[in-house]
């Protein structure tokens, strides 16, 4: 069990720092594309998220981090049980974020190793003769030497970053559909996600349909429409944007417009361009 968490971890670690779009604003692997798209689904909800979101390149740093030093630390024996808490405190946080849908449950993963983490826990509290978690001066050496080759590590990936990240077109194929046209009468909007998962928002008048991403181009919170102001409305540093005029920044730090996204009426679907 030691075995397997360790390398998992590890090589979760390595997956996302050889990705060369992680960390990469607009790649489809970008975490910040992840976070928002966790919002929408996840129920901690989008005010955790946006928070997340506006510290992408952070976040994504400390999982990566984070994953190497437990995978390594669970290897080497290194604060067994710090390593086993952190390693089951990710594996909750990924199942309340990304995998909390997942119907049937038992085919989301994180799940699995949450339990496989607690029990690895509870096993090594169970041996000792006080849960003793105290760590010494000489474990703490090594604590910070696993530290330091988990930053290494992260390094390490970036001289191997794949370059087949593609980068968000955020339009997937040519026909795909994005909603019914009964379903969204003149006048209204709709939120959909494109394929990689970026939040969008598709709006209908009497001229047609349009859309955009809902990825704010400030630092990334997913923006929402306000029916009464009809604006795009950003709640983390306040940017808002006119939907009716290409998106274009009408007010806060934001300096370009959100990103348009060609939809089109095809029969009965209204459909990605
Ligand atoms: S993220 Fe700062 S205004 Fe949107």
């Amino acid at each position: 069990m030691r075995l397997w968490l360790g390398i998992t971890w590890i090589y979760a670690g390595w997956n996302k720092a050889t990705d060369a779009g992680f960390l990469t604003q607009g790649s489809t692997s970008f975490i910040g594309t992840q976070l928002n798209a966790y919002s929408t689904q996840s129920p901690l909800g989008t005010t955790v998220f946006n928070k997340l979101v506006e510290h992408s390149v952070q976040v994504g740093l400390f999982v990566m981090i984070s994953e190497f030093a437990i995978g390594l630390a669970t290897l080497l024996w290194v604060a067994p049980t710090l390593a086993a808490f952190g390693g089951f405190t990710m594996s909750v946080g990924l199942w309340l974020a990304s995998s909390f849908h997942v119907k049937p449950y038992f085919l989301a993963s994180d799940t699995a190793y949450a339990v496989l983490w607690i029990s690895y826990l509870l096993l090594i509290l169970g041996k000792r003769p006080k849960a003793d978690i105290s760590i010494n001066r000489r474990g703490a050496v090594r604590v910070g030497i696993v530290g330091a080759l988990a930053i290494g590590a992260v390094s390490l990936g970036k001289l191997f970053t794949s370059s087949n990240s593609p980068t968000s077109s955020s339009n997937g194929t040519s026909k795909n559909k994005v909603k019914k046209l009964a379903d969204l009468p003149i006048g209204s909007t709709a939120n959909f996600a494109l394929a990689s998962g970026e939040p969008a928002i598709l709006f209908r008048t009497k001229t047609g349909v349009f859309a955009y991403s809902a990825i704010c181009p400030h630092q990334g919170c997913t923006v929402g429409y306000s029916a009464t102001n009809k604006v795009l409305a950003c709640p983390c540093h306040g940017a808002e944007f006119d939907p009716f005029n290409s998106a274009k920044v009408i007010a806060g730090p934001a300096q370009s417009s959100l990103a348009s996204i060609k939809v089109a009426i095809d029969g009965d679907w209204i459909v990605l361009a």
